[in-house]
């Protein structure tokens, strides 16, 4: 699936380099060849025998290497790829990369490359919550870099939150989407899965039966069709997408924010089941129970409609809208008002009664609503429904 690819893979210093290995491996599994460089720090955790051993190529360390430079300059070693990948890229990596510093064979190689370029960030959650790493990932992401995770979970160090390397495997499908010659190369799509949860008090919250299986299928689609994905999830059950910049939030505005930030795109596509209120005043700590007293009254504010404020943009409106409509009566009537009222181009309606097995089930009917009107599908797989809702993206994106 990689067949006669060329990775250019810069391996930094961290903990997550021995995810390198694997990642090198795979890669060539794939298919693909690997040139692997490695910056000083990187030595220190995985040695260049290794690399090269599963490379099967010469590990490139030095910017001032004389031998190197006969037999492969710095300019051409940085063109010779099909893309640039960094696996891990440190925080010190990520910030010579936004100020454009070349002070190291590592730094130069990407200051000097016209290929593409996507980097795996892995650090301390501190360091990649700091408002200098925040600042310099977005301008790598203005700059046309494609990053993939941090994920969230248990760290080396001992912490737990967003900093962990994305795993081999996610790389290698990223790599392999961001290489696909599909119909949606190039293009930038942003898809909301899943539910949200929204805080009665610490421990308890609103929440509802979306599993987020036709968000996440709907990002593996259109990522298999080249789309380099944004998938902002709520906390589903559904296993997240391999290859797509997954970011996990909590709540609608928590949502709203992770897509503002995705944007531009393309394309948005908001599958997520996102709760319509929220408590006005969650409680700061866990609402007891008075002895004797009444049962607490909840009031509720109305969330941000995500869907809504997107399509509704002035400037920077995605060229494609796309909405679902969850309904449980008069499928196709009230999923043509909610189109017209949010101001999206699509919707794709399904009815989600109980009786139906929609909600939280495999498969899916849906029925899809365009300026051109209405047309059900038969009931199908998720997986397929999303299939031909990318396919049909892809060609509205042409
Ligand atoms: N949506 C959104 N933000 C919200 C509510 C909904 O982005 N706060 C999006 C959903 O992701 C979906 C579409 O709007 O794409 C319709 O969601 P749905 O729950 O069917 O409709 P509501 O707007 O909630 O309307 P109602 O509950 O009256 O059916």
């Amino acid at each position: 699936m990689l067949a006669g690819k060329r990775i250019l893979l810069i391996i930094g210093g961290g903990i997550a380099a021995y995810k390198a290995l694997e990642t090198i491996r795979r890669l060539r599994e794939a298919g693909a060849s690997v040139t692997p460089v490695m910056t000083r720090a990187a030595g220190e955790f995985v040695t260049p025998l290794s690399v090269a051993s599963l490379a099967g190529a010469k590990v490139y360390t030095e910017l001032f290497d004389l031998t190197d430079e006969a037999e492969m300059g710095h300019i051409q070693l940085s063109r010779v790829a099909d893309l640039v990948l960094v696996a891990p890229a440190t925080a010190d990596l990520m910030a010579k990369m936004a100020q454009g510093h070349a002070d190291d064979l590592a730094s130069t190689l990407l200051l000097a490359t016209d290929t593409p370029v996507m980097i795996a960030p892995a650090m301390n959650v501190r360091m990649w919550e700091h408002p200098a790493t925040r600042r310099n990932a977005e301008m790598l992401a203005g700059d046309g870099v494609r990053l993939l995770g941090p994920e969230e979970g248990g760290m080396a160090c001992g912490e737990w939150g967003p900093g962990r390397m994305a795993e081999p495997a996610g790389i290698v499908e990223a790599v392999r989407s961001a290489l696909a010659a599909g119909p949606l190369a190039g293009r930038r799509v942003v898809v909301t899965s899943g539910p949200t949860h929204e805080p009665i008090d610490p421990v308890r919250y609103i929440a509802n039966r979306s599993s987020g299986a036709q968000g996440a299928a709907l990002a593996r689609a259109l990522a298999a069709l080249g789309a380099e994905v944004v998938f902002v999830t709520g906390p589903a059950t559904a296993p997240r997408p391999a290859g797509v910049e997954v970011v996990e939030v909590q709540t609608a505005r928590e949502m709203l924010a992770g897509v503002e930030a995705a944007l531009p795109v393309d394309a948005g596509i908001f599958a997520a089941a996102v709760a319509d209120w929220r408590v006005a005043d969650a409680a700061a700590q866990k609402i007891k129970k008075a002895p004797g007293g009444d049962a607490p009254t909840l009031a509720f504010v109305e969330n941000p409609d995500i869907l809504a404020a997107v399509a509704r943009r002035a400037a920077g409106r995605p060229r494609l809208v796309v909405g679902f409509a969850a309904e449980t009566t008069d499928v196709v009537a009230n999923a043509t008002a909610k189109r017209a009222r949010k101001g999206c181009d699509w919707i794709v309606a399904n009815d989600v009664s109980p009786d139906t097995g929609i909600m939280g089930g495999a498969e899916n009917a849906v029925t899809l609503i365009t300026d051109a009107g209405a047309e059900s599908w038969p009931r199908m797989s998720k997986d397929e429904v999303a299939r031909r809702l990318a396919g049909r993206i892809a060609e509205a994106l042409e």
